[in-house]
């Protein structure tokens, strides 16, 4: 048997253990590797007690290694020392009888934490690669989708022209026909097929979009119309299958600077997913179909839910449904993209699309969409960004109409040194205010709740405010010539106004004050 000090010149810890596991022998390189003092290795300690965790270590193997006399190697091996618990270290242990005395053992513990660790990367990048390569098929995928749609929507068209016309001039003899009885419910039935072609076009148009590019056209929308419309395409087909359609929306103005034509297709292929659900449904009794939409009171975000009581998705499903390509329902019925359009434009968007929990047999889809204050500033300051070393002027609009908002929006837009805020609400306002600064404020005079006026007051006693400019519709009262002696005001324009002058207002107005 070889000189047992020859063993001191080994890197890994080898230990020799007495019949009752004692270590009664430990190399040079054992306390380093166990972190652990020699005088505590000598103490009559069995090696199972240098570990955390007792489970790992191989009793059977050892007492197999005793009774057989023979070399034995253990798998892999994963523990941790008591001062470190939190790490992993990983070993092989051969197990050596000695050639005096059987009993004792020499326990060799093969260090592999590095290879491990190695093959975890390993494994981690085999798997990113895999789904890498996933990730390309799926883009192929797509990309082969997006080919066959720009082809079937060339074909689409025609017919569609022809369709959309046929029902206009059937519209039309209908309007000359004396009154009749059902012409109004014929008028609806037409007016509906009217529309829904044009539905038809604009998805095809949209999926178009979707695959080949991601046009960023945003607009200040109200969504309450937005979303109403949207459901009056679907309302004769609920009608038909005895779905009852509420909106449960609130009484504030939801003003939202979106995509229109892309936050249409969301609401649309929600409520498609839940009419599908509804339909589903044994009983024909008791089918609802719930829109919500409101405002988060303390950050201003939008949530719109769109809630049905139909059949409901199983526990075991609910990860999937946002997956390109998963669908339950049968070929040709769906392509099972509708989820996963709605969460690529909702977070183009900045926002949030989930499956709520299911409560009392109602599936709930929740999309939570910024503030319009926060989306337009995001949006545009993204955009200032990519300017080197631009001061810009932000500007903040105050009007409870969109298109006013678009309109300025608009006119600021020609000028890379305006960044445009739009904001519906004076409190809103004045959360953007005090969080990103503004420098110029066009706030509108006549709003159905707080108005321009009442957002200048709060600034009154503030020395570094921002400079107001006062717009309104109809002319201007001598009480509006007032307001012109708060501190911060300096003009007053009259809506419509052309593009020029306001941008020149707006320069001006930071400068002193013009009237
Ligand atoms: N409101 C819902 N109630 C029950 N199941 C739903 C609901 N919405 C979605 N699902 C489930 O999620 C799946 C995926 O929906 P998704 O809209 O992505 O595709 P699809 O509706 O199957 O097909 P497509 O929208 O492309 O026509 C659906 O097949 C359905 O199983
Ligand atoms: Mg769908």
């Amino acid at each position: 048997m070889l000189d047992i000090k020859a063993y001191d010149q080994l890197h890994e810890a080898v230990l020799l253990i007495n019949a009752k596991d004692e270590i009664i022998y430990f190399n040079y390189s054992a306390p380093v590797y166990f972190q652990t003092p020699p005088r505590i290795l000598k103490s009559g300690l069995t090696p199972e007690e240098i570990f955390v965790e007792k489970t790992t270590w191989p009793l059977d193997l050892i007492e197999e290694a005793r009774r057989e006399n023979e070399i034995k190697i253990s798998a892999e091996i994963a523990f941790s020392l008591f001062k470190i618990p939190t790490q992993k270290l990983f070993f092989v242990l051969k197990i050596v009888p000695s050639a005096d005395n059987p009993q004792e053992l020499f326990l060799f513990f093969r260090d592999i934490t590095v290879e491990k660790h190695l093959f975890e990367k390993y494994k981690t990048q085999m798997k990113e690669i895999e789904e890498g390569h996933a990730q390309i098929i799926q883009a192929d995928k797509l990309a082969t989708l997006g080919e066959m749609t720009a082809s079937i929507s060339h074909e689409i068209a025609n017919p569609l022209t022809i369709a959309s016309g046929n029902v206009e001039v059937a519209k039309g003899l209908l309007e000359s026909c004396a009154a009749f009885e059902g012409k109004e419910l014929l008028k609806t039935c037409i007016d509906n097929a009217f529309e829904s072609l044009h539905g038809i076009n604009e998805i095809i148009l949209n999926m178009k979009s979707y695959l080949h590019k991601n046009e960023d056209k945003k607009e200040y929308v109200d969504l309450k119309i937005l979303v109403m419309d949207v459901l009056q395409l679907l309302k004769l087909v609920l009608k038909e299958n005895n779905i009852e359609l509420s909106f449960d929306f609130t009484k504030d103005e939801v003003v939202a600077f979106v995509n229109p034509v892309k936050v249409r297709q969301v609401v649309l292929n929600l409520a498609k997913n839940a009419f599908d659900a509804l339909c589903e449904k044994k009983s024909s009794h008791d089918r609802h179909l719930t829109i919500h939409l409101s405002k988060d009171e303390n950050d201003g975000a939008i949530i719109l839910k769109v809630m049905d009581n139909g059949s409901g998705i199983p526990e075991h499903l609910r990860s999937e449904v946002f997956r390109p390509f998963f669908t339950t329902k049968t070929i040709g019925e769906g392509t099972g993209l509708g989820l996963s359009i709605c969460q690529k434009i909702i977070l183009a968007h900045s926002g949030k699309i989930t499956l709520e929990q299911q409560k009392n047999g109602t599936t709930c889809f929740q999309v939570v969409l910024p503030g319009v204050e926060v989306s337009s500033y995001t949006h545009n300051e993204r955009y200032l960004s990519g300017l080197a070393d631009h001061p810009g002027i932000k500007v903040l609009a105050l009007d409870d109409e969109p298109q006013v908002l678009n309109v300025i929006n608009h006119i600021l837009a020609e000028e890379p040194e305006f960044v445009f805020i739009g904001s519906t609400k004076v409190e809103d306002a004045l959360r953007i205010i005090h969080k990103f600064g503004v420098d110029v404020v066009i706030a509108d005079l006549n709003m159905p709740q707080r108005g321009g006026f009442d957002l200048a007051s709060e600034f009154e006693k503030v020395t570094d405010a921002p400079k107001f400019i006062f717009m309104t519709g109809g002319k201007f009262s001598e009480e509006d010539y007032e307001k012109l002696k708060l501190a911060h005001v300096r003009a007053l324009v009259q809506k419509p106004f052309k593009a020029q002058e306001l941008k020149d207002i707006i320069r001006k107005a930071l400068k002193a004050k013009v009237v």
